[in-house]
């Protein structure tokens, strides 16, 4: 199996740009079921994910072309589609239940594989399950498959979420685009990419209001039309590359990174010492000197996101002072800290809170990604500690960072993808 092995480096110096959403763009592809035709998405991220989501639209009768050089995906969806995702595509990847609420839209039926995908927490689908049953489905689970049916088609209803589960929002809104009548929905994910998604099904012909608050009203229509859109840029991406300047005490110029999808995110990078500076095309993240401990405490957006969490363990790991990280949506995410603890990391875990001491080094040891997050947050780490780090299962990271070696090999670091 391919490994990273990363070297202490000096500070990481230059430019990095960053593409499409993963969270977005699997999304989007999903999306593209609900109409016939030829759908035709941009900024499209060179990551494993859209491969696994590529193959899965094919296994429902779509041809995929995926323009790497160009970055974009030309998808053209017939008349009839399938209704099944096999369990070999969607255990490797957990946002393929995305295509649950367009299959249901567009057959009245669904077999979805149970997913599997990241190994952080139970993840539970009963959100999304419930918000399908409200819309006229019968959801009964044969054999590991989800068994999704409307016999008599999708009628709207008022619909509350429990929690602001991004993948429920996601399908119950897939579906309620063509269910009859006005859905309304309350307490929906707010995530940019939720707004991504409802802007793309709302060029397609859909009729959704009250996009990135927190309830959408949804007028259903008897059928949408294929588009063409841009994929949001990926706020996570920006967030660990301000991450790498911040640990590394580094200086780079994140093109594409727009702020005010990450607030919380800038405020805390400041709050480390670090230097940001907003520029027409993206951010300046400067720092000199040791990082200052922050304390974190992840919440749905616009809280600060669990996918940042890990990413700002790592800079606690080694800077001034102690603090306190909350962890408040994937409780399994701290698997990743007793591999930082393998660096010689001083964690502490306590249910969902983990105390970081800040040690004034780290030391390089074979460490395992448990998610891509995670594995991108102890290449960094990697990257400050004495000696060499060997990073495995660095398929987890390659899910959803495009070109991470070459990126970071570019700013200076010392990493080799090692097969
Ligand atoms: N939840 C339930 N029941 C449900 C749905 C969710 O209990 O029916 C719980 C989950 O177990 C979890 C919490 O609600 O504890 C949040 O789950 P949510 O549905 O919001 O997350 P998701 O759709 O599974 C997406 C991203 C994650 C990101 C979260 C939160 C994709 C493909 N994944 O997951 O991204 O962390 O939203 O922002 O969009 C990543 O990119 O590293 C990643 C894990």
């Amino acid at each position: 199996m391919p490994v990273y092995q990363v070297s202490q480096s000096g500070p990481l110096r230059g430019e990095v740009i960053v593409p499409g959403a993963k969270n977005s763009v699997l999304k989007l592809m999903a999306a593209s079921l609900l109409a016939s035709g030829q759908t035709e998405i941009t900024n499209v991220p060179n990551i494993l994910d859209v491969d696994i989501m590529a193959q899965l639209l094919e296994r429902l009768g779509c041809e995929v072309i995926h323009d790497k050089t160009n970055q974009k995906l030309i998808i053209a969806v017939p008349e009839k589609i399938g209704h099944k995702a096999d369990y070999d595509l969607v255990r490797q990847m957990r946002a393929s239940i995305a295509v649950l609420g367009p299959l249901v839209a567009r057959c009245h039926e669904a077999d979805i594989a149970l997913p599997g995908g990241d190994a952080i927490g139970s993840r539970g689908l009963d959100i999304h399950l419930s918000g399908l049953e409200k819309l006229g489905c019968e959801v009964t689970n044969e054999h590991g498959y989800l068994i999704v049916k409307a016999p008599n088609g999708l009628k709207a209803e008022q619909i509350s979420l429990d929690f602001p589960s991004v993948g429920a929002t996601e399908n119950v809104v897939m579906a309620a685009v063509l269910a009859k009548g006005t859905t309304v929905v309350d307490n929906v994910a707010r995530e940019p990419e939720i707004v991504d998604l409802c802007e793309m099904l709302n060029k397609m012909g859909a009729q959704i209001s009250g996009i990135g608050t927190s309830t959408l009203e949804i007028t259903g229509v008897s059928e949408l039309s294929p588009t063409n859109h841009e994929v949001v840029t990926d706020r996570i991406v920006a967030g660990t590359w301000a991450a790498a300047a911040v640990i590394t005490q580094g200086d780079i110029f994140i093109k594409n990174a727009k702020t005010q999808h990450l607030e919380l995110v800038v405020s805390k990078i400041e709050a480390t010492g670090a230097q940001v500076k907003q520029l027409a095309e993206g951010l300046q993240v400067t720092m000199t000197g040791r990082p200052q401990a922050v304390d974190i405490m992840t919440l749905p957006y616009p809280g600060f996101p669990t996918d940042m969490q890990p990413q700002f363990i790592a800079i606690n790991a080694i800077a001034d002072g102690t603090a306190m990280v909350t962890e408040n949506l994937f409780e399994a995410r701290f698997r990743f800290v007793n591999e930082l603890a393998r660096l010689g990391a001083d964690v502490k875990i306590n249910g969902h809170h983990c105390l970081v001491r800040g040690k004034e080094s780290l030391s390089g040891a074979p460490v395992e990604a448990t998610d891509v997050r995670a594995g991108a947050s102890l290449v960094l780490a990697g990257l400050v500690a004495e000696g060499e780090t060997t990073v495995h299962e660095i398929h987890h990271i390659e899910r959803g960072y495009a070109n991470f070696v070459e990126n970071l090999q570019k700013l200076g670091a010392n990493i080799e993808r090692i097969i």
